[in-house]
C-alpha cells in the first residue's frame, strides 16, 4: 500500500486525469441524490479482504458515488450557500493531501501556517482588524462561532475575577432572530443562554434594541454579542456600528458572524454595509462559502488572540515541546490535529492577487442586482426585501407551499437548477444565494421563466 510502484503511477495517472475532467465540465452536471437501496444495489461491496483495485474503485467513485451528490459548483445551484472554489484552490488541495503536512503547531507545520496566516492577514486587514489580531482555519462557521464564543466567556470570567466581583457568572449571548441556527447550537453545546433582540425596521440588530434588551435584562448577565454580516437566509449585514458602540459602553464581548457575508469586505460595493465591523473582538467567514475556497474552511479571527489561547491551549506532557511556539493553531479552536485547511485559499489568493477576488465578488452582486431588477419586472414575482449582500428571496403570487416545493423538485429532478423554498414569517418563498460567479443573467432569466 505505500510506496511508489507501477500502479500506483497507473492510478495517480488516472486520478489526475479524473480531476481534470471534473474540472473541465462545463457547466458540470447538477446531479442528485440516490436512495440507501438504490446506492447499494449499484455499488455493492467495496470494501473487500482482498480490495478492488484503485482503477476500478475509481470508476466505481466516478460512475456511482460522485453522481450521487450533487455539484455545489454548479451554476444553477442557488439553494443554501453554494460554493464555487478556484481551480488554482482546488487543484492545490490535492497538494496539500500530498504534502504531509500536520498544521496543528508551528513545530510541525511553520511553513503552511504561517502560509495561512498570510491568507487570515489579508481578511483582517479587509475587516480594519489591528496587527496583532489572528487566529485559524477550522472546518466551518458552526466550530468558528463556537470557539469564538468559547474565548468570550472565557474572557468575561477573567475580568470578574480580576475585579473581584462575586456576581453570579455571566451566561447568556444576545444575538437578533435571523442570526444562524449554529449560534443556538454553540450555547447548547456551552451550556449558555440565548437572548433575542427584536430587529430594527430593516430586519438587523441594531444598536438601540440592543441597549434596551440588555438594560432590561441585566448586562453583567452577558458574555457576548453576537452581530451577523450576512444573514442566511436574507443576506442581512446587522447594524455593526450601533452595535459595537453599545458592547463597548457595557464592556461585552462583540463577535461578528460573516460566514456567508464576509466575502463582501472585499467588494468596494458594498464595503460601507460593514462599517464598524474593525471593533469586533471576534469574526469568522467561511472561504467555502463567498471567497472561493473548497471545503471545508472557516477565518477566524481574534482581535486579542490571546484571549481564545485560555480556553482551547492544550496542556499535556507530551505537548511541552509545542509551547513557546511562534503560532500554534491549536491554540485557537477546539481541535488538535488539523489539516492546513487555508492553505487552498491562500494559494488562490496568491495565484490570481486580490483584484480577481474583488471583481469576482462583484460580478456576483451584479447578476444579484440584476434578479432583482427580473423580479421587479415580472408582474407574477414580488421581492420580500431589497438585498443588501447576493441573496434574494422572493414570492410567486398565488402560489401556495406545496406548488414551491413541487417546483423546486421537477428542476431538480430534470437536473436544471437546485433551488429549494425557504419560509418568513410562516410563508413559504423562493431563495436564490448568488455566490458563484459563473452563475449568468441567463441562468436566472431560465430560472425565472419556470415560474410563470
Ligand atoms: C451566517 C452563517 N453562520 C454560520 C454558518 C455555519 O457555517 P458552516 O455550515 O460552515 O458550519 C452559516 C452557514 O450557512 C451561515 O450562513
Amino acid at each position: 500500500m505505500h510506496g511508489f510502484n507501477a500502479d500506483t503511477e497507473a492510478l495517480g495517472e488516472a486520478i489526475l486525469r479524473y480531476v481534470e475532467g471534473r474540472m473541465r465540465l462545463d457547466p458540470v452536471p447538477l446531479d442528485g441524490p440516490r436512495t440507501i437501496e438504490a446506492l447499494q444495489g449499484a455499488v455493492g461491496a467495496t470494501i473487500t479482504a482482498g480490495g478492488m483495485g484503485g482503477l476500478a474503485t475509481l470508476r466505481l467513485f466516478g460512475k456511482e458515488i460522485a453522481t450521487a451528490c450533487m455539484s455545489s459548483d454548479h451554476p444553477r445551484y442557488l439553494s443554501f450557500i453554494p460554493c464555487a472554489p478556484t481551480e488554482a484552490a482546488v487543484m492545490f488541495d490535492l497538494v496539500v493531501a500530498a504534502s504531509g503536512i500536520y498544521a496543528g503547531s508551528w513545530l510541525e507545520g511553520a511553513g503552511a501556517v504561517f502560509a495561512e496566516n498570510v491568507a487570515l492577514r489579508w481578511i483582517a486587514d479587509l475587516a480594519g482588524l489591528p496587527p496583532e489580531a489572528g487566529g485559524v482555519f477550522v472546518p466551518g462557521g458552526t466550530i468558528g462561532n463556537l470557539s469564538a464564543l468559547v474565548a468570550a466567556r472565557s474572557a468575561a470570567r477573567i475580568r470578574q475575577t480580576e475585579s473581584g466581583s462575586m456576581a453570579p457568572r455571566a451566561t447568556r449571548v444576545a444575538v437578533q432572530q435571523g442570526a444562524h441556527s449554529s449560534i443556538r447550537s454553540a450555547c447548547d453545546v456551552m451550556d449558555a443562554d440565548l437572548v433575542s433582540v427584536p430587529g430594527d425596521e430593516h430586519q438587523r440588530l441594531s444598536g438601540d434594541h440592543l441597549r434596551t434588551v440588555l438594560e432590561a435584562e441585566g448586562p453583567e448577565t452577558f458574555f457576548a454579542v453576537v452581530a451577523t454580516a450576512g444573514t442566511t437566509n436574507f443576506g442581512i449585514v446587522d447594524d455593526l456600528a450601533s452595535v459595537a458602540q453599545v458592547c463597548a459602553e457595557f464592556g461585552i464581548w462583540l463577535h461578528v458572524d460573516g460566514a456567508y457575508g464576509g466575502a463582501g469586505l472585499a467588494a468596494p460595493s458594498v464595503r460601507h454595509l460593514f462599517d464598524g465591523i474593525e471593533q469586533a473582538d471576534s469574526f469568522i467567514v467561511d472561504p467555502h462559502k463567498w471567497l472561493f475556497a473548497p471545503y471545508d474552511c472557516c477565518a477566524l479571527l481574534y482581535r486579542d488572540p490571546v484571549a481564545a489561547r485560555g480556553p482551547h491551549t492544550q496542556k499535556a506532557s507530551y505537548l511541552d515541546v509545542l509551547t513557546d511556539a511562534q503560532w500554534n493553531p491549536s491554540d485557537y479552536s477546539i481541535g488538535l490535529t488539523r489539516r492546513a485547511r487555508g492553505l487552498p485559499l491562500w494559494f488562490s489568493l496568491a495565484t490570481h492577487g486580490t483584484d480577481a477576488y474583488t471583481e469576482a465578488i462583484e460580478r456576483t452582486l451584479v447578476v444579484t442586482r440584476f434578479a432583482e431588477a427580473e423580479i421587479g419586472r415580472r408582474p407574477y414575482l414580488e421581492a420580500l426585501r431589497e438585498a443588501d449582500l447576493s441573496v434574494v428571496v422572493f414570492r410567486r403570487r398565488g402560489w401556495e407551499a406545496e406548488d414551491y416545493h413541487a417546483w423546486s423538485a421537477e428542476m431538480m429532478r430534470e437536473e436544471f437548477a437546485f433551488v429549494v423554498p425557504t419560509s418568513h414569517e410562516g410563508e413559504t418563498v423562493a431563495r436564490f444565494a448568488i455566490v458563484n460567479p459563473t452563475t449568468t443573467e441567463d441562468d436566472i432569466v431560465a430560472i425565472l421563466d419556470t415560474m410563470a
